[in-house]
């Protein structure tokens, strides 16, 4: 998918498609600057009725005189338009475009402005929501490939606008990007998407974008004493690796944003063997790593003049003669001691290490995000992810971030009443809490290792994920924490 911007007149653009506003009157916002047949004939259409009063419906009309087809689309009052109802109206618009074969269409950005939208977040969201919907699973499939979205969108800007179209198209452009990459690391199968390949697109980026690349292996790991990470990683034959990336292009001696992400790169649960229906869907289970690399792509594409390091441990979680038993006690690196009650509980055992670790930096804060819990899910459903942290301002700027993104987040309590539901006899801390709060004691459990600095933990377990006809990684929440960075740049 293309994107040019075009100032001239949207008559003088040529181009199979365009798609036009329509309000609460049914009337064409643009309808000025379109020629009058085609207008006399899309107003004898709206007068039809088949445009539904819903904002964000659409209406595909073929022959449309000047354009071979044009899509309508309901916006309602054009000021009290938000950008929810933009983005859901622009993902229906493209839905169209998906079934249809034209090369170039045109998008008027100038119709859908208002004082809650302005030029540079429609054309953020245009560009995200399209690229969204364009996206093509990185499928193995013989036969039936899906054929890569290629056609052209012109941006249609008000010659006084093009420079907050261009940062928004340029922000948008890299937001994908990174939201393509961690789709595509998620939906790839668990054969092929090990932690050596995880570690293998790590380079690639620290490649691409200068940026700074290490990749621990197990013996440097056991040298760092990460004896709970290592317990994970014990009873699967694939290596685990420690990956750091670090894009250091804040000032010198700004302390860095620290982005850690859960890399199981299949999780049956380990001798907690889970059930085995779905269980090919927890090849998911590095949609953190995913996210995190996806957003150190967005960095990279906007070269973000910020310090931020990404911290993956990854590694498998599976049953073996040599796997980690119920009723192990591990000595994590932080030197906490873990009893081992449920070997499935394994994100907390591989994070809990990547914490104690991320304290070198010194950082300003740390961000971990996993597909932590189940319990999750139950509470929060497939809509929105949680947060949890220790700091409640930084819990609101992730809140702010997400509403903007439209990729948003709900606090959760982690309250002291909660910790000791982690009690053990043996160890210091056992690994669950039972079944009450199960989201909530996951992340106690984590707090334990990040009270040196300011930390979040976002649960993305309902998020990252569809099940269903539609079965894919959503590349949540790549978008949250990229619009959390580039705020940042402006502080
Ligand atoms: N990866 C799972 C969590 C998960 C479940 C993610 C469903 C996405 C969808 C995690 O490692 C896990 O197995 N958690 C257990 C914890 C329990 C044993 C305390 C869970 O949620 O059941
Ligand atoms: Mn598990
Ligand atoms: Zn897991």
């Amino acid at each position: 998918m293309k994107f040019t911007i075009k100032t001239d007149l949207i008559n003088k653009i040529p181009a199979d498609i365009i798609t036009l506003a329509v309000n609460d009157k049914n009337q064409i916002l643009c309808g000025k600057q379109i020629d009058a047949l085609t207008l006399k004939h899309l107003d004898n259409i709206l007068k039809l009725g088949d445009l539904s009063n819903i904002i964000g419906s659409t209406l595909l009309i073929h022959s449309a005189t000047k354009y071979s087809r044009v899509i309508l689309l309901r916006i309602g009052v054009q000021a009290d338009l938000t950008p929810k109802e933009f983005f859901k109206g622009i993902v229906g618009a493209s839905k169209e475009l998906n079934k249809i074969n034209f090369t170039k269409i045109i998008f008027p950005i100038n119709q859908f402005v208002n004082k809650l939208l302005t030029e540079q977040a429609a054309t953020e969201y245009l560009v995200r929501a399209l690229a969204d919907q364009g996206y093509k699973i990185n499928s193995l499939k013989t036969k039936n490939k899906p054929k890569p979205t290629n056609y052209e969108v012109y941006l249609h800007a008000n010659k006084l606008a093009t420079k907050e179209i261009k940062q928004g198209l340029k922000n948008g452009q890299a937001i994908a990007k990174g939201v393509d990459l961690t789709k595509d690391l998620g939906n790839l199968p668990p054969n092929i998407c090990t932690p050596t390949y995880l570690a293998s697109e790590a380079k690639k980026l620290a490649r691409g974008y200068k940026m700074k690349i290490t990749v621990l292996e197990q013996k440097q790991i056991e040298k760092l004493k990460m004896g709970s990470f290592l317990a994970v990683a014990k009873g699967s034959r694939e290596a685990p690796k420690f990956i750091v990336l670090e894009h250091k292009k804040g000032p010198k001696n700004k302390k860095p944003i620290v982005l850690v992400g859960k890399g199981i790169t299949f999780d049956a649960g380990g001798i907690s063997i889970k059930p085995s229906q779905d269980m090919d869907e927890m090849k998911y289970d590095m949609g953190g790593a995913a996210t995190v690399l996806g957003v150190m792509k967005t960095v990279g594409e906007l070269n973000l003049p910020l310090n931020i390091i990404m911290v993956v441990p990854t590694c498998e979680n599976l049953p073996d003669g040599k796997a980690v038993k119920p009723g192990d006690i591990v000595k994590s690196m932080s030197g906490q001691t873990i009893e081992v009650l449920n070997t499935d509980a394994e994100g907390r055992l591989i994070l809990c290490d990547a914490l104690t670790y991320s304290e070198r930096f010194k950082p300003e804060v740390v961000i971990d995000v996993a597909t932590l819990t189940g319990a999750c899910v139950i509470a929060l459903g497939h809509h929105i992810s949680a947060v949890f942290s220790n700091y409640d301002p930084l819990a609101d700027e992730l809140k702010t971030a997400g509403e903007k993104a439209l990729d948003p987040v709900w606090q959760m309590p982690m309250w002291d009443e909660y910790q000791p539901q982690l009690n053990s006899n043996f160890a210091d801390m056992a690994n669950i809490g039972g079944r009450a709060g199960g989201s909530i004691t996951a992340a106690c459990f984590l707090s334990r290792f990040a009270k040196k600095y300011n930390w979040a933990h976002i649960d993305i377990a309902g998020t990252a994920w569809k099940s269903g006809k539609e079965k894919g990684s959503t590349g949540r929440p790549v978008s949250l924490l990229s619009q959390f960075l580039i705020k940042r740049t402006k502080n």
